[in-house]
């Protein structure tokens, strides 16, 4: 008799909130202090006509724009003060341990207890995030270390696809069974990589950590689970969202402070180019399923536009999902890079009955798109 596929399952979340919020009012009013700093500093090129004043932010376009009203971040004192537009990190001694591997530590404990697993019983880590702290040794392993799991462990960066990409490869490495259990950890210190002194995007995102537990789903010690009924992934090379930072800037003397060496979008192409893609890609992705999208009890999308997950669930559904079926919480949270449609599954698993189906996808830089359809078990 041949033995039945290994099904891979989500058993466990867990939530890493960093501790400053940031209001919508709050940013305006530095990022304008800013503006005027930086106007009266150059105020003799500005009237010569050898350099544009800076134009002032405002908090309706924000919200009208973009759906977001605060943002979560791990050092607020920085970020504004409109002298420094930065969060102020301390530099750490290799002996201690990494900040992105602290908040990771966070969310990783809280996945385990949920899934009701020992860190003995991970033996793969996967950090899956838009940015790393250093080249290596991967924060994966160093994650690893910290927790007491076995096996190995890796980093590997998709931007914002970053966790979906992250629990295909977990998945396939629990049916290919090279894991029993994995951990998909994605430490989103965003902070770090936005520009806050730019006004298209000053506004788009926060700091978080998210964790999952995937494993054999027939082995799992929880009754309460999503198994994974399949995964796609999808990639298409675009350079409408880019950060050139990389380990060649030393030798091309570039500035580190400069606008390419941090997070730079062409938002509006973004969003028209994006949008279609996703809704062809989920649409597809539920048709080999043989699922129907209006059957689909819950969408947890990627949350960097409310406006894009709007159109993308109403050309999917020929409606308006309303919050309850596609959960926003950029509105909180902003853009966290690929923690985001992971925050919006953890915070709103509820009400599920047995049997119910889920779909999980991030959109992002790349271009990439990550989907992953779940099926509720109780
Ligand atoms: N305050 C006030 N006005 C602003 C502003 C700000 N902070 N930033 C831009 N504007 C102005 C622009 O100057 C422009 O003015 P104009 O019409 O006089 O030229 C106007 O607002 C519209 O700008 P635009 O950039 O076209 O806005 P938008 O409606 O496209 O919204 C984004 C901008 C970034 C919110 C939106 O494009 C987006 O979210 N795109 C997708 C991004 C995405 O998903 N990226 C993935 C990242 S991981």
């Amino acid at each position: 008799m041949t033995p039945s596929p290994v099904v891979a399952a989500i058993t466990g979340t867990g939530l890493w909130n960093a501790p400053d919020v940031i209001t919508n009012d709050e940013l305006v009013a530095s990022f304008n202090e800013y503006v005027e700093l930086e106007n009266t500093r150059n105020a003799a090129a500005i009237s010569r006509g050898e350099a544009v004043a800076l134009e002032p932010s405002n908090v309706e376009f924000i919200e009208k724009a973009s759906g977001i009203r605060q943002r979560y971040v791990l050092d607020r004192r920085g970020v504004v003060d409109p002298t420094r537009m930065r969060p102020y990190f301390a530099p750490r001694p290799n002996e201690e341990m990494s900040l992105q591997v602290e908040i990771a530590l966070g969310a990783a404990r809280d996945a385990l207890a949920m899934a009701r697993r020992e860190a003995a019983d991970i033996d793969l880590v996967i950090i899956a995030c838009a940015n790393m702290q250093r080249a290596y040794p991967a924060m994966a392993i160093e994650l690893q270390q910290a927790l007491g799991a076995s096996g190995y462990a890796y980093d590997m960066n998709v931007a914002c696809s970053s966790a979906t990409f992250g629990i295909e490869q977990a998945a396939n490495a629990i049916r290919a069974g090279t894991s029993r259990a994995a951990l998909v950890v994605s430490p989103e210190i965003t902070s770090a990589h936005l520009d806050w002194r730019d006004r298209d995007s000053h506004f788009i995102f926060g700091d978080v950590c998210t964790a999952v537990v995937v494993e054999d789903a027939a082995k799992a010690k929880v009754s309460e689970r999503f198994d994974i009924l399949g995964t796609k992934l999808a990639t298409k090379f675009s350079n409408n969202i880019r950060n050139n930072a990389g380990f060649l800037g030393r030798c091309e003397e570039v500035d580190r402070n400069a606008h390419d060496q941090l997070f730079v979008q062409e938002g509006r192409k973004v969003f028209k180019e994006v949008c279609p893609m996703v809704v062809e890609h989920i649409g597809g992705h539920l048709t080999q399923l043989g699922i129907e999208p209006h059957s689909v009890a819950r969408y947890w999308l990627h949350q960097a536009n409310l406006n894009m997950n709007l159109f993308i669930t109403r050309k999917l559904l020929g409606a308006d999902p309303g919050p309850e079926r596609a959960p926003v919480i950029l509105d909180e949270y902003a853009n966290t890079a690929s923690a985001g449609s992971i925050i919006a599954f953890h915070r709103n698993r509820e009400g599920l009955a047995a049997g119910d189906i889920g779909v999980i996808c991030s959109f992002g830089a790349g271009y990439s798109i990550g989907c992953v359809v779940v099926r509720r078990v109780q």
